[in-house]
């Protein structure tokens, strides 16, 4: 089985100010997982959502199934069997999860929706992929890892027969992705084709066939996976060498900034309690749903606490909205980047700005601009923010682009504590190491720096002192010296009854 089933050849595509693709080429065999990679803003979701109906492109050849294809409008995408997974998810969050399911194709009989029909096939959909989930929940009340698995079974729910999966895993938990691959396996035998996109090269080894590089919109090597190494697919995305994927720079590590005290809010954060130190950067593991995320928000202020303390700087900070965590000092660049990270309607510039306008404003109220300008274009450059202007939307910018300006806007002030939820997701190993550096650089200022990851080689290659968390407890702590693959997923999966037995 390794007919071609998708051939791209010198496809154009430039969106004002930016050459997106220039003179690709791309082609998909069924039966194969073909990986596209390249680092951010390279040009590989623009590639696929061509592909799939979604943009038009400039110039260039595209055959589907040996046809010649014109500019394909989604549906007529969908109708030659080609489904896409997209980077950014894209579900009516007040519809349920069976509703964004059949989005464009409902079911009805005599005229009015069938709403049962479709929740019995969507329930043996997940039930086939083995993904436990209500298909009458409402899809906005879900977390991001289930919100994804719902986006992965309306691709499949199409039986499509090329499969585009643009950053499927960037927030599952370890066992979803390995449902996923299983998923995969099962396609791939069936004579799919997949064209997987992705940040995380850790997990090509499980599933890819063949890879194919971009950089700055152009093709740059195609290739058996088998035939290359990890070090050259990176040097090829990233056109030089990377010396250290996890720099570590030393500081001695000082006194207690923050302080977090029998901190209790919701059912995910029961009896937390915790210190960082200046000069260190601490880790919370974890799987998904353990709190760990819940735990940042309480202390920024977005969720109510039940009770608990804060100190900062041996001071008691009573923090009740956003706004008094930011004036204390204490921020937070959350997961869900485009729910609460960022304003997708506005441009770089205002999405920086508007979190410091306390710093950026005269006696009057107005903004200075220069001083804003300053201030954005240092952050755009020092984080090496793709984008031709300050002035571009935030919603133009490639998905981990658009990462970089949540980091981007907490940069700009003096905060006392830095809260991370999951900083890289989405984020080429280049700019994976300039978030590195960046967090460093704070480390290096005394200020107090804390980061949610679920990505194992990065919590023990980056943080100085883990602490693991399971089911809305912190279940240990070590130092990075300490620290083993085994002892953070044991910590991680002791749950309150196998602490109970344990103790026995
Ligand atoms: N709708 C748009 N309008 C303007 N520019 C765009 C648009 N979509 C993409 N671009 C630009 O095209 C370039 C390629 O973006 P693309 O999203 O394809 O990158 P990517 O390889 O998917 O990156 P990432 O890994 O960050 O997702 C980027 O410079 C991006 O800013
Ligand atoms: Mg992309």
């Amino acid at each position: 089985m390794d007919d071609l089933i998708v051939s791209m050849e010198h496809v154009y595509k430039s969106f004002p100010g930016v050459k997106a693709l220039d003179d690709v080429h791309f082609e998909l065999r069924s039966g194969e997982v073909m990986a596209l990679l390249g680092e951010n803003g390279a040009g590989k979701s623009t590639l696929v959502k061509i592909l799939s109906g979604v943009y038009a492109r400039d110039s260039g050849h595209m055959e589907i199934f040996g046809r010649e294809q014109g500019d394909l409008t989604p549906k007529q995408a969908q109708e030659l069997g080609v489904a896409i997974i997209h980077q950014e998810l894209n579900m009516c969050r007040h519809l349920s999860v069976a509703e964004n399911m059949f989005l464009g194709r409902e079911k009805t009989r005599l005229g009015t929706l069938s709403n049962r029909e479709m929740e019995a096939e969507a329930s043996t959909i997940l039930r086939d992929l083995k993904i436990d989930l209500d298909p009458r929940k409402v899809v906005g009340e879900l977390p991001v890892s289930k919100q994804q698995m719902v986006e992965i079974a309306k691709a499949l729910s199409t039986n499509a027969r090329v499969l585009i999966m643009d950053e499927p895993t960037s927030s599952l938990t370890s066992r979803e992705i390995e449902d996923l691959f299983r998923i995969i396996r099962e396609l791939k035998n069936k004579g799919c084709g997949i064209v997987y996109i992705s940040h995380r090269l850790e997990e090509l080894q499980y599933i890819v066939d063949r890879v194919t590089i971009m950089r700055d919109g152009q093709f740059i090597a195609s290739m058996n996976y088998q035939d290359t190494t990890m070090d050259e697919i990176i040097s090829l995305m990233v056109g030089r060498e990377i010396r250290e994927q996890f720099p570590r720079v030393s500081c001695k590590k000082g006194k207690s900034v923050f302080e977090v005290k029998h901190l209790n809010a919701g059912h995910l954060v029961r009896d937390v309690g915790f210190q960082l130190h200046e000069g260190e950067i601490v880790g919370f593991a974890g799987l998904m749903g353990a709190g760990r995320t819940e735990t940042t928000r309480a202390i920024f202020g977005v969720d109510p606490k039940t009770s608990g303390e804060i100190n900062l700087d041996g001071r008691t900070v009573k923090i009740h909205k956003v706004a008094d965590a930011i004036r204390a000092g204490i921020v937070l660049a959350p997961e869900d980047r485009k729910k609460d990270g960022l304003c997708t309607k506005l441009s770089i510039r205002h999405n920086i700005a508007l979190p410091n306008l306390d710093t950026l404003c005269d006696k009057a109220g107005i903004v200075r601009r220069a001083r804003e300008t300053r201030m954005c274009e240092h952050a755009v450059n020092s984080l090496m923010i793709k984008t031709p202007s300050v002035d571009m939307d935030v919603a133009t910018l490639s998905g981990g682009n658009q990462q970089k300006v949540v980091v981007a806007k907490w940069l700009a002030r003096n905060s006392r504590v830095v809260m991370f939820d999951e900083p890289t997701r989405g984020i080429d190993v280049a700019a994976k190491v300039e978030i590195y550096h960046l967090m460093n650089k704070l480390k290096q200022q005394g200020i107090a720096v804390m980061f949610v990851s679920s990505e194992m080689s990065e919590i023990m290659g980056i943080a100085d002192r883990i602490i693991v968390m399971c089911d809305g407890r912190i279940t240990g702590e070590m130092t990075a010296a300490q620290a083993t693959q085994e002892k953070i997923l044991t910590l991680a999966t002791r749950f309150d009854k196998k602490v109970a037995t344990a103790n026995e």
